[in-house]
């Protein structure tokens, strides 16, 4: 093998897929009516985004924004920035919030961007995460809409990465290093 780490499935593609296309029906009849921009974290989202998007049955716009935390401990460094913003008004627009995966919750805990959103005006803010680690929470997110809740495990693909990899895996797997 040309990896150095095995991967032990955890979410098959089917699994993936079957969650996703609930969450999209769940989300087109709570939208119903309103204009709907949803907003995936750069860079762990967009392949959740894409599926998802593709299973609510509205019209909607999406965009994304990039956070940056400084060092591997963001609690430590407390300090998040918004390395790329929305490209336009939210102003009157319902947004959703898409992320990969909530773990301690200090990246959207500190990045204060559904605040940030309410500030300029959305219409209403709401989180959807495709994965939740609860047993890892050091700080409350407000969550709506979840895929799977996790065990405290690191799991990589479908967007997830290990230092740069496996984010194009169909399912989401756990890293067993030989
Ligand atoms: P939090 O600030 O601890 O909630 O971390 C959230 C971010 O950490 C996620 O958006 C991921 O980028 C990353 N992360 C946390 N757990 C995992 C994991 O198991 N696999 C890959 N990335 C993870
Ligand atoms: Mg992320």
């Amino acid at each position: 093998m040309e990896s150095d780490e095995s991967i032990e499935v955890l979410l098959s593609e089917e699994e993936l897929q079957a969650r996703v296309r609930e969450l999209g029906r769940q989300i087109t009849q709570d939208y119903e009516g309103k204009p709907l921009l949803v907003v995936g974290i750069l860079k762990g989202s967009a392949v959740f985004l894409a599926d998802l998007i593709r299973s609510i049955d509205l019209p909607l716009d999406y965009d994304f924004v990039a956070i940056s935390s400084y060092g591997a401990d963001t609690r430590s460094s407390g300090v998040v920035r918004l390395i790329k913003d929305l490209d336009a008004s939210v102003e009157g627009r319902h947004v959703l919030i898409v992320e990969d995966i909530v773990d301690t919750g200090w990246t959207l805990r500190l990045s204060y961007l559904a605040e940030n959103i309410k500030a300029r005006k959305a219409a209403s803010v709401k989180v959807c995460t495709l994965l939740d680690k609860p047993s890892r929470r050091q700080v409350d997110v407000g969550i709506d809409y979840c895929g799977f809740v996790i065990e405290d495990v690191y799991v990589v693909g479908y967007g997830l990465d290990y230092k740069g990899r496996y984010r194009n895996m169909r399912y989401v797997g756990v890293v067993k290093p030989d």
